[in-house]
This record gives structure tokens, sequence and C-alpha cells, in this order.
């Protein structure tokens, strides 16, 4: 298994009946709804969380049908997110084409998010399980903590490595986690077993955020499908710019304080020379590496399978991807 499209074949099956319960769940009365639901979610994002749920599911043996409701459902709140997120990023591009918010404004954006949002609810009512409401209200509500906690940060060149991870278990990896605990809920998996799948899910998202703050600096938009130097134009304080005001000299310090403070772009190439100087890339990618490392340590108990190596995969693509 080399790529995220072996992967993708793996579950193959599965994942074209979670295409079609997405396109039928996604439909509405309201004609703005189905256009703005159509152009995000058709727009070819990596499915990377239901295929995480699904993969987890497999793996522990699943033989029913919740496991494809599900996987829409974490892709509809991922969507929810990603409508939402764009707004308050203010950004321009996602998925290689325009964003929702700058084709129809974020008014229209911030709604549909809500649709998606509820929609999700309502799916997750006819499941009718209480323990996996209980997950995934509280995992909405923890990406909406992780999303407030990170504007709190916004401009604030003091913000601390605790915080900014505070910010992205809370923000991505939350997601990431209830994708993987989901799958052993529905397997009636042991407590022991239950706790291990979250912990590959919540140590895979965090590498996958470590390494999206990367990106913003280090890809281009032609790989990721969005504009490069959104974090640093809002003022973020991501950890490569923590570190790098950290083990920098005072002069690199005072640029990236600078450019936290003020946000804007105006000094990108003083802050990337900074950031890859002081080593601040290859130490975010470390840390992601360990969270990968951690990620695949907490699948040792579950039966070797053809799966189980595509979730290890998943750790290193994490790691390792450039889109
Ligand atoms: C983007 O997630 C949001 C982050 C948590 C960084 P993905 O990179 O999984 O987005 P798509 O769905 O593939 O576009
Ligand atoms: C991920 O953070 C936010 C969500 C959990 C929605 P980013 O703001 O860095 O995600 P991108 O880079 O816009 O995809
Ligand atoms: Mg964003
Ligand atoms: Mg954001
Ligand atoms: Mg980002």
């Amino acid at each position: 298994m080399k790529t995220l499209e072996d992967i993708q074949a793996l579950i193959g099956p599965d994942m074209g009946e979670v295409d079609h319960c997405i396109s039928g769940r996604l439909r509405s009365e309201v004609v703005l709804i189905n256009q703005i639901g159509a152009y995000i979610i058709k727009s070819g994002g990596k499915r990377l969380r239901p295929v995480i749920h699904l993969l987890c599911a497999r793996a522990l043996g699943y033989e029913g049908r919740y496991h494809i409701e599900l996987a829409a459902i974490i892709e509809f709140i991922h969507t929810a997110t990603l409508l939402h997120d764009d707004v308050v990023d203010s950004s321009e591009l996602r998925r290689g084409q325009e964003t929702a918010n700058n084709l129809w404004g974020n008014a229209a954006s911030v709604l549909v998010g809500d649709f998606l949002y509820s929609r999700a609810f309502q799916m997750m009512v006819d499941i009718g399980q209480m323990d996996i409401m209980r997950i995934l209200a509280n995992c909405t509500n923890t990406i909406a903590e992780g999303e407030v906690q990170q504007l709190l940060n916004i401009h604030d060149a003091d913000t601390t490595e605790a915080r900014y991870m505070e910010v992205i278990h809370n923000k991505t990896a939350k997601l990431f986690e209830s994708a993987s605990e989901l799958a052993a809920v529905i397997t009636d998996q042991p407590e022991s077993i239950q706790q291990a799948m979250a912990r590959y899910g919540m140590h895979l998202g965090s590498a996958f955020q470590l390494v999206d703050d990367v990106l913003d600096y280090r890809s281009d938009s032609e790989e990721t499908g969005k504009n490069i130097g959104d974090d640093l134009a809002e003022g973020k304080p991501t950890l490569p710019l923590i570190y790098a005001i950290a083990q920098g000299s005072p002069e690199q310090a005072a640029v990236i304080r600078d450019a936290i403070e003020t946000g804007g772009l105006t000094q990108i190439d003083a802050v990337r020379a900074a950031i890859e100087s002081t080593g601040a890339i290859d130490y975010t990618a470390r840390c992601a590496r360990a969270e990968a490392d951690q990620a695949i340590e907490a699948l040792s108990g579950i039966p070797t399978s053809e799966y189980k190596d595509a979730l290890s995969f998943l750790a290193e693509f994490a790691v390792n991807r450039s889109y």
C-alpha cells in the first residue's frame, strides 16, 4: 500500500455507499442549500475522516450498516467546519476552487454550514444510540471551543506551545478521534480498545494539523488547493512561529512577533527565512512524526489485517503528505 488512492480502493464499495448516502442526505427544498452543499461536497476533498472510520470498522470486524451513515455524518460535520472556517479565516481558495464565502458571501456560508451540522444531528438521531450521540455532541462542541480558543490566540505573540497544542487537539484532532472511536463503539469493543482507537484518531489528527500548519508556509496552492500564507495573513501563532520566536535571534523574534501582532503578508519572506533557519519547520515535522508514531502504537492491540496496515499507512500519510 503506497498511496492514499490504494487505501481508498481497499474500502471502495463502502465509500461508494457513503457517497450515495451523502448525496441523498444533502438534499433540501431550498435551492441555495443544494447549490452550496453540492459545490463544497463534490469539490474533491480527501474524505480522510470517513476513510478512517470505515477502515477502523472493518479492522474491528464490523458487519452492520451504521458505519456508512456514520462516515457520512462525520464528513458533514467536517464540511460544516470548513464552511465556517473559511469565513473566519477570510480564505479564498479551498480544494483548488473559490471558497463558498467568496462566491456566495459569508452569511450563506455560515447558514449552509449550520444546515450541514444540523443535518448530521438528524442522521444521528435516526441511528438512535445515546453513546453515539454523546460522542458526536461532545465532538462538535469541542471543535467550536477550539476555534474560539484559536480566535483568542490571534495576534498574541506570547501564545505558548501548550496553548497551541490545546487548540489543535480541539479544533482538528477531536473529529479524527470520534471517527476512530465510533468504530470501536459500533463493534462493541471493550473499554480498553475503545480508548486505544480514540487515541489513534487523536494522535493522527494532531499530526495532521501540525503538518497543515507547516504546509501553510512550505507548500504551494497548486498542491494544497488552498492559498499559502493564510495563517500569517490572519496573525495566527502556529507552532513554526512559536518555535522560531523562542529559538531565533532577537531580530528574527522581533520580525515574527510583529508579523503576528499586525497580520498581513508584507513580512512573509523574512518570516519564512526565520522559520527555516531556526529549524522550526523541522521541529514541527518532528512533533508530527512523534504523534504519528503514537497513533501507530495505539493500534497494537487490534488484530493484524490489511485494514490495520492501511491505518498505519494513514498515520504515515498524515506526516508525509504535501496536500
Ligand atoms: C482541512 O482538512 C482542515 C484541517 C483540519 C487542516 P482536510 O485537509 O482533510 O480537507 P479536505 O476535506 O481534504 O479538503
Ligand atoms: C482547521 O484549521 C480548522 C478546522 C478544524 C475546520 P485551518 O484553518 O488551518 O484549516 P485550513 O488550512 O483552512 O484547511
Ligand atoms: Mg482555515
Ligand atoms: Mg482556521
Ligand atoms: Mg491550515
